[in-house]
């Protein structure tokens, strides 16, 4: 890890163990809690259960229970790249399943999970606001309308260029 990384790190940790300390005695703090050491690290991390579960005396397995309960909680890191796809009302008429399939093919993962390599994380999304370029995807900022499956490979291999 970086210097600067490092440093990142390590007041995320702070502003997480603040929250900690100050929300722990707090009615229903445990989703806030969650929230916070998401926002920290970017996911909730083993030890981040350990610590919540030690201050609010909630069971690991019970906080494990809510996290996997609630679509908001992530227990892997995200990738480097965030690729949403669309799949709404106009990019699922307009094919977005068969996008889905081809994204699916090329990274060896599904909808909520991030590649072997940790490059790329796949989300989905109701409507990124664009319908009329359906099927859409967004790759971190960049919008790619107008897919097709074949058009998968070249535009997750722009991402992969930029690797080096
Ligand atoms: S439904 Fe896909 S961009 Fe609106």
């Amino acid at each position: 890890m970086e210097q600067n990384e490092k440093i990142k790190f390590e007041k995320e940790i702070k502003n997480f163990k603040v929250d900690l300390f100050e929300k722990k005695d707090m009615q229903g703090s445990l989703i806030p809690l969650l929230q916070s050491a998401q926002d920290s690290y970017g996911y909730i991390p083993e030890q981040a259960i350990y610590y919540i579960s030690e201050m609010t005396s909630v069971p690991a397995a019970d906080i494990y229970g809510v996290i996997t309960f609630y679509a908001q909680f992530r227990l892997k890191p995200l990738g480097k790249n965030l690729i949403r796809i669309c799949e709404g009302t106009a990019c699922h008429v307009n094919g977005a399943k068969r996008i889905l399939s081809a994204l699916e093919d090329e990274l060896g993962c599904g909808v909520d999970d991030t590649t072997d390599d940790g490059f790329f994380t796949l989300l989905s999304v109701a409507c990124i606001g664009c319908c009329s370029l359906s099927p859409v995807i967004m790759v971190n900022d960049d919008t790619h309308g107008s897919l097709a499956p074949d058009k998968i490979k070249r535009v997750l291999k722009t991402y992969k260029n930029r690797k080096n």
